[in-house]
């Protein structure tokens, strides 16, 4: 059992399309206290069902104080925005109450944005520690996800994915999902890849790029061909970003 009697622990769970993961987080030192337990995506996704799954993780370990968890959609005050990437359901629905109900207890659970989460979490203990400015997270996956950060402090749910180029939603032409789906080389996506950073550049001409995502394990096959003013770095936190940004957000907004 680990309780919430150490301060800046919390739940951190990270939602996504093929698997649902959650730890016990120092949000400290952006360490896992417990092993990152992974159950599948439940599947239709529906809010339901995905609840129960963030329940299951929560008493699984244990856990009865904080919990954040990420989610792939724009997250205002708690409600789903948008849903480029999840069921249509979502949209309206207000996640943190869904995901509270299902923990009980009285536990409140914090959702932000996936490529937030990951943001903060990489702003705090990976690639972008201590940088000043303008950082900028840019997530290749399924889709692209964005997290804007000015001197650490994150601007939330930019959805840079969704940025037109060339007449096509941008997700649709450069997300790692593209390349897969394409049997595209690693040369020929990252030139999608660098038109559409190229494009973010002139927008808000970034201190720092830092690239996440599960294809930032390979990033020597594709982040030296980029062509950019800006520099780019592959994030650090690779698999955990997620449960250790959503595990930061809660400490961060229900406090000690
Ligand atoms: C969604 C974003 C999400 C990103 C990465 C996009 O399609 O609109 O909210 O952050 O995918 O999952």
């Amino acid at each position: 059992m680990v309780s919430k009697e150490t301060p800046g622990r919390a739940f951190g769970v990270d939602i996504g399309g093929t698997g649902i993961k959650g730890a016990v987080v120092d949000t400290t030192d952006g360490s896992l206290v417990t092993e990152r337990k992974r159950i599948a995506t439940p599947h239709p996704a529906t809010p339901e069902a995905v609840a129960e799954v963030v329940a299951t993780l929560v008493s699984d370990a244990g856990w009865t104080g904080e919990i954040g968890a990420t989610f792939p959609a724009v997250i205002k005050h708690g409600i789903a925005r948008s849903a480029a990437n999840v069921a249509p359901a979502w949209v309206g629905n207000d996640v943190d109450k869904t995901f509270s109900a299902a923990v009980g207890s009285g536990s409140e659970v914090v959702v932000l944005n996936d490529a937030d989460a990951a943001g903060l979490a990489e702003a705090r203990f990976g690639a972008a520690k201590d940088v000043p400015g303008v950082v900028l997270m840019l997530t290749f996956g399924t889709g692209i996800g964005s997290a804007l950060l000015m001197n650490g402090v994150l601007v939330p749910n930019t959805e840079l994915g969704h940025l037109e180029l060339d007449g096509h939603d941008a997700e649709r032409r450069a997300a790692a999902s593209v390349r897969d789906e394409h049997g595209m080389s690693y040369r020929k996506w990252a030139q999608r890849v660098n038109h559409y950073m190229q494009h973010v550049e002139r927008l808000f001409t970034p201190d720092l790029f830092v690239v996440g995502g599960g294809v930032s394990k390979a990033s020597e096959k594709w982040v030296p061909l980029l062509e950019l003013n800006t520099k780019v770095v592959p994030a650090q936190l690779l698999n955990e970003a997620g449960i250790v940004g959503a595990a930061m957000a809660a400490v961060e907004a229900l406090g000690e």
